[in-house]
């Protein structure tokens, strides 16, 4: 694995940002893995500062997210569709149609899940943006005595509905299942981008990267891939 630690929040967004722009520059029909929550948001700011620089197009370039919440309408402002919009798509020149995340109001959620597989068959990852949650989980993929490989309807575990509660009004509000992209999945892209902040996950990215690996700490896993690039701030990285 390849570690970087940055002393400034800033360096980390503008380094993801380059590796970000260098994967849509060298490709002729690029392939992005997208992920939500708080760490990847400067991440996208530096990335439409790049657009708008005329530094960059995302004209030719697919996204899929990893994840969404199951039962959140369409519009929903906790929705991940809603999330990436706000902060990334409407900013930049990406067709509409070629971003995808999973839909979380499909009313059959497993031939949801085969269809977002699909697709992702026929257009692999180039580069996978990954965060970490406190109990090790990548994209909705919680510790647990098994993992599944390809997406899949996950329950959240309360530690996870708890973290994300800040974000909506009532813990009753956050939702119980998500459709997540599966371990098997995230593995297939080619290049996979952690990114990783502050002091409280400081202890889950020393078991992540240097524990043993185990569906336990399901970030564990991406010691067996060939090409991981973490980006972590001090505090992040303070128990290396
Ligand atoms: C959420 C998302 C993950 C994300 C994690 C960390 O539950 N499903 O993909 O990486 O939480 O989020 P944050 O960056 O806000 O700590």
């Amino acid at each position: 694995m390849n570690i970087k630690i940055f002393e400034k929040q800033t360096d980390l967004d503008h380094y993801a940002a380059d590796l970000i722009v260098e994967t849509v520059k060298q490709k002729d029909r690029p392939v992005l893995g997208l992920a939500t929550g708080s760490t990847p948001i400067g991440i996208y700011k530096s990335m439409v500062e790049k657009y708008r620089s005329g530094e960059v197009s995302f004209r030719s370039v697919t996204t899929y997210n990893l994840d969404e919440y199951v039962g959140l309408p369409s519009g929903h402002e906790q929705t991940y569709a809603y999330y990436m919009q706000d902060n990334l798509f409407q900013h930049i020149d990406i067709p509409a149609a070629q971003t995808f995340l999973p839909n979380g109001m499909a009313s059959d959620l497993q031939s949801e899940c085969r269809r977002y597989d699909d697709m992702l068959a026929k257009q692999p990852v180039d580069l996978q943006l990954l965060g970490l949650g406190h109990n090790g989980h990548i994209g909705f993929n919680e510790p647990s005595d098994v993992l599944t490989s390809g997406t899949h309807v996950a329950p959240l575990k309360e530690s996870t509905r708890l973290a994300n509660a800040r974000f909506f009004n009532h813990l009753e509000e956050v939702p119980k299942q998500a459709i997540t992209m599966g371990v098997g999945s995230i593995l297939k892209a080619k290049t996979i981008l952690l990114a990783v902040r502050g002091a409280d996950k400081a202890a889950i990215v020393r078991e992540a990267l240097t524990g043993p690996i185990t569906t336990e700490c399901p970030a564990s896993l991406l010691q067996t891939h060939a090409n991981v690039i973490v980006l972590l701030d001090q505090d992040a990285g303070k128990e290396l």
